[in-house]
């Protein structure tokens, strides 16, 4: 046992879970009690579901870099904490002690203070994936700034939008970015998007790319000129901000069924204990081990499986600027051999997107350092599993199926590797402290084995949400109003006779495209922005790769002109608008949609008709056009 709260055997996790659940202050004390806290706190636990109001270890006092750095310095100062490798496998890479990333994280915070940044303040982090993002999201919260780390995929819009509902006055990012053969500019996105957002005051600009940029007087600096400023007065360190255990640690905004993207705000003390936690168990994470999450920092799962789970643990934590498929198909069979990485965590997208590549990129490759493997983001199936499990695990390696949400801060169902049993396509059992359950729509429960309903979850747990940022009200509209004094996930599952669930995908209008949430209202409404566009409805449709592709049925009245070229312009509008993660796959012009009588788009049948399963529509009668539907379905476009 490597750390203190380390299950390590099937019994073990019995015992922990019953006692989580019985008594989570007394379990949850327990735990925290391991972390660096300036203050003991008052209460460990404080909640209601009705407001909701949550509140874990509030009193206590604490900076999270304390626990990822400082802490670790005396024993593990010259081990690796990050190991970068580079998009391009001919530059160098690079590794960084907890030493030097302490010194690193300590200059930056430095800068963000001459910068004028306070506690509290947020700040919006646009970078690729280098060192410098890792050492700007640890440096922010050193200061106490609130951290809102936006993906490089996303567009100037939905940028604009995300500033202004932070209202952040500052800005990190860098003049580009590398991802394969693309080399994207992300200071001219954020120079787009700021055209709207006259209350930003700084922007950092740190050089990756060397691609020009425009650098306006008063509002623009580079990175290495703040650094150099630091340097000067002799790189003092910077004494942590004394922040409490409720304090607002980061935003991270994702969607929803309804209306624009919402700010998942999470706290200091719960979702360093909660990630910490779950890290240490889940993988089973053994000093010294070399853990590789495949996730981009922009998303949930970066920052707690690449940044504060694996730094609080005092682990080795790889960061990839690459994509999988560049510059060939082997590139995270090459990692893996380089680094003798020991956990990979990656997606189903990614899984089958390399199983498209036949055996070839593996052959050669030493994947004898691997140890456990994880998955992710969107529901596996059996085919991905077994591939992943033979031809990468060599069928030595558990697979920890890991369910959970940005929403939940960290792992809630899974197995624990090699401890707690697995069985493909199964997230199986809740992590401590988690007690799922499954309710029909009326909200009663469903008891019992072999069953399906929607997801919840009854009580709170260390990383649960506080709030959505700005609009408490949206938080509880979401998530706690559905089924009163229960969490709702917004996804189905079923539970099998060992009382394992598999979680079978979202019951609301959010998509999962490559395991990026995509709420179909979104794309909607940006593709209604498109002139000569009357109405749309979009809606999934499983693919082969993504999971999910985006299947949109647009009435278009515009001056009629040539569809494909059409279509290019639609698709170009929603990557304006929201980002190119968000375009569709497939665009059906249709001249009307089935509609109830009250209005409302039956989308269900559109689900229907774009997945092909066309007998099955059901009842169409109550529509207001009923002759819609077989038009529709006549014009369907294959897949
Ligand atoms: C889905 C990602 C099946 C689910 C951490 C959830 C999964 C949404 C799994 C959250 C899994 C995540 N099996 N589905 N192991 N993990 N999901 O917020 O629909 O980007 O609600 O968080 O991804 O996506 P998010």
């Amino acid at each position: 046992m490597s750390y203190p709260y380390q299950i390590n055997s099937f019994d073990d996790y019995k015992t922990a879970w019953a006692k989580s659940i019985e008594d989570p202050e007394g379990f949850w004390g327990e735990i925290a009690g391991h972390f660096l806290w300036r203050k003991k706190w008052d209460k460990v636990l404080d909640w209601n579901f009705k407001e909701p109001r949550i509140r874990w270890f509030a009193g206590g006092k604490l900076n999270i870099t304390e626990n990822c750095l400082d802490r670790h310095l005396e024993k593990l100062g010259s081990e690796p904490a990050i190991i970068w490798e580079p998009n391009n496998p001919e530059e160098h890479h690079r590794i960084l002690t907890y030493k030097q990333l302490y010194f690193k994280v300590n200059q930056f915070a430095n800068v963000l203070h001459n910068n004028g940044v306070k506690k509290g303040d947020r700040v919006c982090i646009y970078m690729g994936m280098i060192p410098e993002l890792a050492i700007a999201v640890l440096a922010c919260a050193r200061v106490g700034a609130i951290h809102s780390v936006i993906f490089g995929g996303f567009s100037a819009q939905s940028i604009a939008d995300r500033l202004q509902d932070a209202k952040a006055e500052f800005i990190i990012t860098c003049d580009g970015a590398f991802r394969g053969a693309k080399d994207i500019p992300l200071k001219n996105v954020i120079d787009d998007a700021l055209i709207a957002c006259p209350f930003v005051k700084r922007t950092i600009v740190f050089t990756r790319t060397r691609t020009p940029v425009s650098m306006i007087k008063g509002r623009d600096v580079w990175w290495e000129d703040e650094i150099h400023k630091v340097e000067t007065l002799g790189n003092p360190d910077f004494p942590a901000v004394e922040m409490d255990a409720e304090d607002t640690l980061f935003i991270l905004y994702t969607s929803g069924s309804t209306g624009k993207p919402k700010g998942v705000v999470h706290t200091c003390g719960g979702y360093m204990v909660f990630t910490n936690y779950t890290f240490v168990n889940t993988f089973q994470y053994q000093p010294e081990e070399v853990h590789f999450c495949t996730a981009d920092i922009g998303w949930i799962t970066g920052h707690s499986y690449i940044l504060y789970g694996p730094l609080g643990a005092g682990g080795t934590s790889l960061m990839f600027e690459g994509i999988p498929t560049w510059p060939d198909a082997g590139r995270f069979w090459d990692i893996v051999d380089k680094y003798r990485v020991n956990i990979l965590y990656t997606a189903p997208t990614a899984i089958r997107s390399l199983m498209g590549f036949g055996l070839g990129p593996l052959q050669g490759k030493d994947l004898s350092s691997l140890r456990i493997l994880g998955t992710v983001g969107e529901p596996i199936n059996e085919e991905a599993w077994h591939w992943y499990d033979e031809h990468v695990g060599k069928r030595r390696c558990p697979i920890v199926d890991t369910w959970w949400q940005t929403e939940t801060g960290g792992i809630m169902i899974s197995n624990m590797a090699g401890i707690t049993p697995s069985k493909a396509t199964y997230a199986t059992l809740p992590m401590p402290g988690v007690e799922p359950l499954l309710v029909d729509e009326n909200g009663k429960e469903i008891e019992g084995d072999n069953v399906s309903g929607n997801l919840c979850i009854r009580s709170p747990w260390p990383g649960i949400i506080r709030t959505t940022y700005g609009d408490h009200e949206r938080c509880r509209t979401n998530y706690f109003s559905a089924y009163p004094e229960l969490y709702f996930t917004g996804d189905g599952a079923l539970r099998d006779e060992n009382g394992f669930y598999r979680i079978t995908g979202r019951v609301d209008d959010v998509l999962n495209v490559s395991g990026h949430r995509i709420g179909t209202a979104e794309v909607e409404n940006a593709i209604n922005m498109h002139a000569g566009v009357v109405e749309s409805a979009v809606v999934g449709y499983p693919h082969e790769i993504k999971g999910q592709g985006i299947y949109a049925y647009v009435i278009y009245s515009g001056t009629h002109g040539d569809e494909a070229l059409i279509r290019q312009d639609i698709t170009h509008t929603v990557s304006r608008i929201i980002g190119p993660i968000a375009k569709p796959d497939k665009i059906q012009f249709v001249t009307g949609l089935p509609k109830t009588r009250s209005g409302k788009i039956m989308r269900r049948i559109l689900r229907k008709i774009a997945e092909g399963d066309t007998e099955h529509l059901g009842d169409i009668s109550t529509l207001l056009d009923p002759d819609v539907v077989e038009q529709i379905n006549r014009g369907r476009l294959s897949h």
